[in-house]
């Protein structure tokens, strides 16, 4: 048995597709479910289900981020899958899960992905430009937002009809056909234990001529997966996009292929500017409540905006919050010397 833990933020919609695909056979299970909302509609439907469901506050993933690593160790997680979660995965967690993260994007990546690319900006984005195909990208969740290799994709139309609302309905049908799928491929790459050890040891071989590590075939167990759990498309909704996953019909599909190609090679993203929660805290409890509190609302915006690939906006709630500190504090320090003269009259 695989188990599978699936971070979300918002309706869960792909959560319940992929809880319900997986839960009536015995290879893949979904363990747990970890959301940043308090509120999010995932957390109802996962209770309909039986599944675990933890909060983890965005305080925690940005600053304790090993917390979540503990969390997931102590499920057996053998693959995290991200559906609709909105906050930057620390590389804590990606170091601590190579190659095991991966994510699902409502575009053809690398076309409409990044900065404010995320749920229905996408469709917004795509219907102004007058695109007649959109897509669904399966990838692996690296540092870089909405980058790390692509392990399938799907193409939908877009119609001359479509608004952004009846696009989001096709594509979230195109994402309830490939998740699955790209789960199994992604869970059949993962190297077992033996295929792990045997790559050490010839890593650590002293011959040069040692032989090349062989990629992993699909084992048997995930096409039965498939064979048994996998339903035919829509026929609204068209096959893979060739090249980038096979080309090949779903159920003919080799379900370990990935893309082979990368998505085109992104710059470099800056490091998340500071986001001073720690000081916003300390001069809220210590020095000036209201300004306080003001900075810790623009501390927390950093790292959302950082998130979601907003660089100058995460830069500037980081300002703003250490605006707010240095107001807070002189407030205080103002307090303290008109009340201890005060306090002496
Ligand atoms: C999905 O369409 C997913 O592709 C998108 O959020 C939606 C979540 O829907 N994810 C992103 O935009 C990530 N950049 P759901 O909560 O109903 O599963």
């Amino acid at each position: 048995m695989k188990n599978i833990a699936i971070l979300a933020s918002g309706s869960g919609t792909n959560a319940e597709n992929i809880a319900r695909f997986f839960g009536e056979g015995n290879k893949i299970r979904v363990a747990l479910v970890i959301t940043n909302r308090k509120k999010a509609g995932v957390i109802g439907r996962m209770e309909g289900l039986g599944i675990d469901v933890e909060y983890v506050p965005n305080i925690v993933w940005d600053n304790d981020p090993q917390q979540v690593v503990e969390l997931l160790r102590s499920r057996d997680i053998d693959l995290v899958v991200l559906a609709g979660f909105m906050h930057y995965v620390s590389p804590v967690i990606l170091a601590a899960y190579p190659d095991r993260v991966v994510n699902i994007h409502p575009s053809l990546l690398p076309a409409y992905g990044g900065k404010g690319m995320w749920g229905h900006h996408v469709h917004e984005a795509v219907v102004a430009a007058g695109e007649t195909e959109s897509g669904v990208t399966v990838h692996y969740v690296t540092e870089v937002f909405d980058s790390g290799e692509i392990v399938m994709q799907q193409r939908v139309p877009v119609l001359p009809d479509d608004s952004p609302e009846s696009l989001e309905e096709r594509i979230h049908k195109a994402e309830y056909e490939l998740y699955p799928r790209a789960i199994v491929a992604a869970l059949g790459r993962i190297p077992s234990e033996e295929e792990a050890g045997a790559a050490v040891e010839s890593e650590s071989a002293v011959e040069a001529s040692a032989p090349p590590a062989v990629p992993k075939s699909v084992d048997e167990e995930w096409a039965e997966v498939l064979k048994v759990r996998y339903e035919p498309s829509e026929a609204s909704v068209p096959p893979p996009v060739p090249g980038a996953g096979t080309g090949l019909p779903p159920q003919s599909q080799p379900q370990n292929m990935v893309a082979g190609q990368s998505v085109a090679a992104m710059p470099d993203r800056e490091p998340m500017p500071p986001t001073f929660l720690l000081w916003s805290m300390l001069v809220t409890l210590c020095c000036c409540f209201i300004p306080g509190i003001a900075a810790i609302v623009f501390s927390s915006m950093v790292s959302t905006r950082y998130g979601r690939g907003d660089i100058e906006g995460a830069k500037r709630a980081s300002r703003m919050a250490e605006i707010w500190i240095i107001v807070s504090f002189c407030l205080g320090v103002l307090t303290a010397s008109l009340y201890v003269p005060l306090s002496l009259v």
